[in-house]
């Protein structure tokens, strides 16, 4: 593993300094999705149950070193109250001041991280002034580790540290999807466009078994076959990438499924007239808006036929029905294959969640990461700083 956990810690009578991940949606001023704030319940309780005092830290959007009021995280805490059933008070720029008001019991939450520039700067200054207010320094932020930031990076060499108890979870869950993994491994990799995923596609070709490609960035490949896609979203200037992606994974050993039949509609919107067609008869007036049923029934054969599956990205246009049907249906395997223990599976990224969350299917999910840029970032066999720094 390399870095401690809370266990290493003497935390009786200490004041903990946790970074956390509560960038959560927020709609018409109402938290919309509580699971990152959930998921740090077993931290927050662990420490307060070994006698250590709380001070959570977090970002809360892009304010880019600005006070912006809409961002403050004063907005934020009654909802992580109610959800971590703790009282929690708030520190704006007198940090020490709460915190010589702060009760035993009560956890402190300090405003936005990034309304300092000093957060996106790692700076060493604004590393230390965190730093003074406690004896340990605890990170339970993994979907924040991708950023070297002054409460992720910097900090780590100021106080004692350790992973805190949801890190350690993404932390073991990742290693075990792909460092570790129990083959046969398949990769679902979906999403628009092959440019935001090229590290990463060229990363798991040489990790996984079987690589599924979906959603548009499989026009790109189709492309690259010779195919004419029509009028299907498409990066015709990656075809000569998308071609060498593929012979990277043919000398890897690793089988690139593209969808061999696919769902076409001439406009993008819900309830459009869709047909289904063979992937090399696109009608040139009409784009591909999802796998079909062809493709999938590929897809599901490659998932009995694996131990492990690591997922990012939905198969079609998800958001609009019908094109959700072949990454519903996909999800609903993967669930099935999960819940009877065949099929170890992992899945990360905002877009991807919510798929599977439409899909009824990620409960049934071995691992949920909570994870957008950082779980990329894993799967693009990246070090993430705010993890390295854990270690060093
Ligand atoms: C996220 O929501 O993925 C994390 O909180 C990181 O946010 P950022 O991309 O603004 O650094």
């Amino acid at each position: 593993m390399g870095w401690k956990t809370l266990d290493d810690m003497e935390l009786d009578g200490k004041r903990v300094l946790v970074r956390v991940d509560i960038n959560v949606p927020v709609e018409d001023g109402v938290v919309t999705d509580t699971t990152r704030i959930e998921r740090l319940i077993p931290t927050v309780d662990d420490i307060q149950e070994a006698g250590g005092k709380v001070i959570l830290m977090a970002h809360f959007g892009r304010p880019k070193g600005q006070v912006v009021p809409e961002l403050s995280l004063v907005h934020i805490a009654q909802t992580v109250a109610d959800v971590l059933e703790v009282p929690v008070s708030f520190a704006d720029s007198d940090y020490a001041e709460a915190l010589s008001e702060m009760d035993d019991d009560e956890v402190l939450l300090l405003e936005n991280l990034r309304f300092n520039p000093g957060e996106e700067q790692n700076d060493i200054a604004f590393a230390k002034r965190l730093a003074s207010l406690a004896d340990i320094y605890c990170n339970d932020a993994f979907s924040a580790a991708h950023r070297a930031h002054a409460s992720t990076e910097a900090i780590a060499r100021l106080l004692p540290a350790c992973a805190g108890r949801l890190m350690q979870e993404e932390l073991g869950a990742l290693e075990k999807a792909l460092e570790t993994p129990q083959r046969p491994v398949v990769a679902v990799v979906g999403g628009a466009k092959v440019s935001t995923k090229l590290d990463l596609l060229g990363n798991l070709v040489e990790k996984v078994d079987t690589l599924v490609i979906g959603g548009g960035m499989a026009n790109t490949f189709l492309a690259a076959q010779g195919i004419d896609v029509g009028k299907s979203l498409c990066e015709h200037d990656l075809v000569d990438t998308a071609r060498e992606i593929a012979s990277k994974a043919d000398a890897a050993g690793c089988k690139i499924l593209l969808p061999n039949d696919v769902v076409v509609a001439r406009e993008f919107k819900a309830g459009a007239d869709a047909q289904t067609v063979a992937a090399a008869n696109v009608p040139a007036d009409s784009m591909i808006l999802d796998a079909g049923p062809d493709a999938v029934a590929a897809i599901s054969a490659a998932f009995e036929a694996s131990r492990t599956l690591v997922w990012n990205g939905p198969l079609g246009a998800f958001e609009i029905e019908p094109f959700d049907t072949a990454t519903n249906a996909a999800a609903a395997k993967a669930a099935t294959l999960s819940k009877s223990g065949a099929l170890i599976s992992v899945a990360g990224g905002g877009d991807t969640v919510a798929a599977l969350n439409k899909a009824g299917a990620a409960d049934d999910f071995t691992y949920i990461s909570t994870a957008g840029g950082a779980f990329l970032e894993w799967m693009e066999g990246k070090d993430l700083p705010g993890v390295a720094a854990l270690k060093s």
